[in-house]
């Protein structure tokens, strides 16, 4: 792996695993970093990486759904592996506006996996990162494995699925050395936040209303970042081509026990919001996600017994290092909230 292509290294995961590569120092090639910078992609979350790094770190303004820039890239760089992060990520919005996620979700895969195949005696592996809503929702008992069947539910998981049986098909037709990683729920720094975490934490900084849907007790399993980093490499260094590996937190909490958690720990360390004794009474139960699946939960026995993986955070310490994270680092939360921030990156970068 000499020339590692990341797709969507601008957004929440793949900034964090960037970082991670280079900081574990057991990655020696160079990373390019192909992101088309949507509201959730802030090329500022590197630029530390980007300083230390000219040699080892390249950033190309680019579109998956492009086949010709995409071919370039490919081309430019010489790429020998891909690890695969870019997607429209958040469920609520492809539940108002589902194009988007069609054409990248499923097309940019597309583009990217033909790309992969044109040149394919020089790719050592495309790495397809996905999600484990592609599996449904789960009543009160059992996990997803690896062989459970496919039936996703939102426009979202059903365009992650889509994705997910192309890099199959590539693999299975064409022989394209893949590997994919379905995963639980991640949190840590750098989350849009839009998302429940950071969504909830900085609205309860500020004493705003959090917003629960339903009733609260819809269940995911939260997966600590540097965590997920960690094993999508390991699947990538070791895992057998052609395989998925489920990755999950062992952290399965409902939605209402995550947003207490959040409000105990902000009370603990900044003291009660004005106007409030806590920030518990800050909860408004709100209209529910419609097809709002109920719960998640990952039986992760497959990578653990393959590649001895297993997440190193509780919930409790994930989160504590989460919280402490956003709250020194407000020139981020202001860039990624900004219409300028986003006014000055059309400007930069033509997008
Ligand atoms: P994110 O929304 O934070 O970031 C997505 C990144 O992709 C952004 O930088 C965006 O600019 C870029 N992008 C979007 N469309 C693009 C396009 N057409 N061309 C090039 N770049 C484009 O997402 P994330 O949370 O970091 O998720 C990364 C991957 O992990 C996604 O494939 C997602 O489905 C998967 N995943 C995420 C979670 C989670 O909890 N966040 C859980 C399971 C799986
Ligand atoms: P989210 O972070 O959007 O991830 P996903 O839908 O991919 O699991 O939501 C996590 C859970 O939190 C989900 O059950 C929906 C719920 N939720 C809320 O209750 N309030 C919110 O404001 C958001 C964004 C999510």
């Amino acid at each position: 792996m000499k020339n590692l292509l990341v797709t969507g290294g601008c957004g929440f995961i793949g900034c964090n695993f960037i970082r991670y590569l280079f900081d574990a120092g057991n990655f020696t090639g160079r990373i390019i970093n192909f992101d088309a910078l949507t509201y959730a992609g802030n090329p500022l979350s590197l630029a530390d990486v980007a300083r230390r790094e000219p040699e080892r770190y390249v950033f190309v303004c680019g579109d998956i759904r492009d086949a010709a820039a995409v071919g370039n890239v490919f081309d430019e760089y010489d790429v020998d592996t891909v690890c695969h992060f870019a997607a429209e990520s958040h469920v609520d919005r492809s539940i108002v506006r589902p194009d988007d996620f069609v054409q990248t979700n499923i097309v940019g895969t597309y583009q990217l996996l033909q790309a992969a195949r044109e040149r394919q005696s020089h790719i050592e592996l495309f790495h397809h990162v996905s999600t484990d809503e592609v599996f449904g929702s789960l009543g009160a008992d059992g996990f997803f494995t690896e062989t459970t069947p496919y039936q996703p539910n939102s426009p979202y998981s059903a365009s992650k699925a889509a994705s997910d049986h192309l890099v199959r098909a590539f693999h299975h037709t064409y022989g394209l050395p893949v590997t994919v990683t379905n995963c639980s729920n991640n949190y840590g720094p750098c989350q849009f936040p839009e998302k429940l975490i950071p969504l909830i934490l900085l609205n309860a900084r500020e004493g705003k209303d959090l917003p629960v849907y339903g009733d609260g007790m819809n269940v995911r399993d939260w997966l600590y970042v540097g965590d997920h980093c960690e094993a999508i490499w390991r699947v990538m260094q070791k895992g057998r081509r052609g395989e998925t590996y489920n990755v999950g937190g062992n952290n399965e909490l409902p939605n209402l026990t995550v947003v207490h958690a959040i409000c105990d720990e902000l009370d603990r360390r900044l003291g009660p919001p004005p106007g409030h004794g806590t920030r518990r009474e800050l909860i408004r139960f709100v209209k529910d996600r419609p097809g709002h699946d109920r719960r998640y939960a990952i039986d992760i026995a497959k990578i653990r017994g393959e590649l001895g993986w297993t997440p190193r955070e509780s919930f409790a310490t994930g989160l504590a290092r989460t919280i402490a994270w956003y709250l020194d680092n407000d020139a981020w939360v202001a860039q990624v909230r900004s219409g300028a921030y986003r006014d000055w990156i059309q400007a930069h970068y033509g997008v």
